[in-house]
C-alpha cells in the first residue's frame, strides 16, 4: 500500500559514475518554509573535497558523539565496522544540497524524486513508526563494491555506501499518493572512519533539500488519518546528534558508534517492485553484484510485517515492532539499554524474563507512567511498558524520540500481547 516512491515520473536511468558528484549547488538552494534551528555548527562550511581524508567537520558528530572528543578524526579505535576502511580511501564529500549527492533525479515538485540506477530502492518488512510518515528509502554501494551478507546483523556496507530515507506526509493516508509533502531526506555516509549522519529539509516549493544539521520543527502539519481522523501536530526533524540517539552501538570502551539500523537480513527478506517487476529485495542485491554471501532464501531470517496476522502469531508481531521500533535503544549495547537494563531486540524477548520488562521495576523512579512495572503479564493496564508507548505526553512516551503521536494500531498489538501472557502478580 506505501507508495514505494513518490509517483508519477517515468523511470530515469541515469548512470551514476562518480560515487559523489561533488557539491554543485542545486538549483534552488532558498530557505524552506520550516523554521530551521539555529546554531547549525557545520551549515555553512563548504564541503569536504573527496581527496580529503575526513577533515575535523564532523568530529564529534559522527562514530564518538557525545564523548566530547574535539576531533573523532578517521578510524576511530574500535569502530567495529571499519575493518575495510583502508587507509587513503577517499571520503565522501557532503553536500549542501539533497541533488549534490547524484543520487536522486526530479523532485517532489515536479511529479516524483526518481533514485538514479544504482541507488537501489528498499521497504522493510516492518518499519519504525513516525508518526504516520511516508518513507521511501534507498541504498547505494558503489561501483566495484559489495555488502557483506550477516543473518542477524546489518548488511556490512563498504566505505562509500550512502542509504537514504525520506519522509513524507501525504494529505490523506487513506490516497497516500494524493498531495504528498517531502519534508526531509535523512542520509546515512559510510566514510573512512565510520558512518555519519545528515539531515536534508525539503523547501516549501519542494525543489530542494538542504543540510540542516541542527534539526527543526515543522509546524502544523495537518493529516487525516486511517480511520478518517484529522491530526495536526508539529513534526519535529531531529539534528545530527539526535540521530546518534537511536543509530549507536556502544564499542568496547562505550563510546558510541554510529550504525545504520534496519538494513538487516530479516527486514529485506520481502519482494520489491524495481520496474515492472517483483523480486525479493536481497536477491535483487545480489543478482546486481552488490551482496555477496547471500545463502538460499529459506536459509535467510526473516521479520514479519508486525501487523499482518496471516505472516506470524500475535507474539512474533509483537515482538518485532519493539525490535524495530524500541530494540535500537533498548539492547545491550546501547546507552541507554545499559542504563534502563530493559532490553526489547528480538533475541532478548524471546525469553520473557526481566531484562525483557516482565515484573521489572523501571530504574528511572517517576510516576504517572502506569504503574510500578514494566510488563504486568496479562494486563497491560498496569504495564508501564504499554503506557510509555501509547501516551503521547513527552518526557513519558517511547520512543522518547521521533514521535508526537500515539501508534493506534501499535498501542492495540502491544496490549493484545501483554493481555495473552499468562496472568501473573508481579511483586
Ligand atoms: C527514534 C530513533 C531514530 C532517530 C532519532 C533517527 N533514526 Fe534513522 N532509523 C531509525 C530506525 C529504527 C531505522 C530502521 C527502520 C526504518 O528504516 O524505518 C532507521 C533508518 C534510517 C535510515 C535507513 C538506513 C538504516 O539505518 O536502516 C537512514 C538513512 C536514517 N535512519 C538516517 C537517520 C538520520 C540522518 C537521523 C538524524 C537526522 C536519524 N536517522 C534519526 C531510528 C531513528
Ligand atoms: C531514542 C532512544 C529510545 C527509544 C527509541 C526507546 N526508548 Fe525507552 N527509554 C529510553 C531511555 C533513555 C530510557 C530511560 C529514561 C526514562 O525512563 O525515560 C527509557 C526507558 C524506558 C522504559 C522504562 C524502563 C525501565 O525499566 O527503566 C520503558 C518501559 C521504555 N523505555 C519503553 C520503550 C518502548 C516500548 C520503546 C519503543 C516503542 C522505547 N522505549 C523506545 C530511550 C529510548
Amino acid at each position: 500500500m506505501r507508495t514505494p516512491f513518490f509517483p508519477g515520473l517515468g523511470l530515469a536511468a541515469v548512470l551514476l559514475t562518480a560515487a559523489v558528484v561533488s557539491c554543485s549547488g542545486g538549483e534552488d538552494p532558498e530557505p524552506s518554509g520550516v523554521d530551521a534551528g539555529d546554531s547549525t555548527p557545520d551549515a555553512g562550511t563548504p564541503p569536504v573535497d573527496s581527496g580529503t581524508p575526513d577533515a575535523g567537520e564532523d568530529a564529534g558528530v559522527d562514530a564518538g558523539v557525545d564523548s566530547g572528543t574535539p576531533d573523532a578524526g578517521e578510524g576511530d579505535a574500535g569502530t567495529p565496522d571499519a575493518g575495510d576502511a583502508g587507509p587513503g580511501l577517499p571520503s565522501v564529500a557532503i553536500p549542501d544540497t539533497l541533488s549534490g549527492f547524484g543520487l536522486f533525479t526530479g523532485s517532489p515538485a515536479d511529479g516524483g524524486l526518481q533514485p538514479v540506477e544504482g541507488n537501489i530502492p528498499y521497504e522493510p518488512t516492518t518499519p519504525l513508526f513516525s508518526d504516520y510518515a511516508l518513507k521511501s528509502r534507498t541504498l547505494y554501494v558503489p561501483p566495484g563494491k559489495t555488502a557483506g551478507y550477516h543473518a542477524r546483523d546489518v548488511l556490512d556496507l563498504p566505505v562509500g555506501s550512502i542509504i537514504t530515507k525520506t519522509f513524507s506526509f501525504p494529505a490523506d493516508l487513506r490516497e497516500p499518493e494524493k498531495d504528498v509533502r517531502a519534508i526531509e531526506t535523512r542520509v546515512l555516509v559510510r566514510q573512512p572512519g565510520g558512518w555519519e549522519a545528515y539531515p536534508y529539509l525539503w523547501n516549501a516549493a519542494q525543489t530542494e533539500a538542504t543540510k540542516a544539521s541542527g534539526g527543526a520543527v515543522v509546524p502544523g502539519i495537518q493529516l487525516i488519518d486511517e480511520a478518517g481522523v484529522t491530526r495536526t501536530f508539529d513534526y519535529l526533524v531531529p539534528s545530527r546528534n539526535q540521530c546518534t540517539k537511536c543509530h549507536h552501538v556502544l564499542d568496547s570502551a562505550k563510546n558510541q558508534v554510529m550504525v545504520p539500523i534496519g538494513v538487516k537480513a530479516r527486514y529485506l527478506n520481502r519482494d520489491h517492485v524495481y520496474g515492472a517487476q517483483a523480486a525479493n529485495q536481497l536477491q535483487h542485491l545480489a543478482g546486481l553484484g552488490k551482496l555477496s554471501g547471500l545463502p538460499s532464501l529459506d536459509e535467510v531470517p526473516r521479520a514479519p510485517d508486525a501487523f499482518n496476522p496471516d505472516e506470524a502469531n500475535l507474539d512474533t508481531r509483537a515482538r518485532t515492532y519493539l525490535d524495530i521500533n524500541c530494540a535500537h535503544c533498548h539492547n545491550p549495547k546501547s546507552t541507554a539499554g545499559d542504563t534502563s537494563r530493559l532490553f526489547l531486540d528480538i533475541a532478548s524477548t524471546e525469553t520473557l524474563n526481566l531484562n525483557a520488562g516482565v515484573c521489572k521495576r523501571p530504574g528511572s523512579a517517576g510516576s504517572g507512567v502506569g504503574g510500578e512495572f514494566d510488563i504486568v503479564p496479562g494486563d497491560h493496564s498496569v504495564s508501564i511498558l504499554w503506557y510509555r508507548l501509547d501516551t503521547e505526553e513527552s518526557g513519558k512516551m517511547m520512543p522518547e524520540l521521533g514521535r508526537a503521536l500515539r501508534h493506534d494500531q501499535a498501542s492495540r498489538l502491544i496490549a493484545d500481547w501483554i493481555d495473552a501472557m499468562p496472568a501473573r502478580a508481579c511483586e
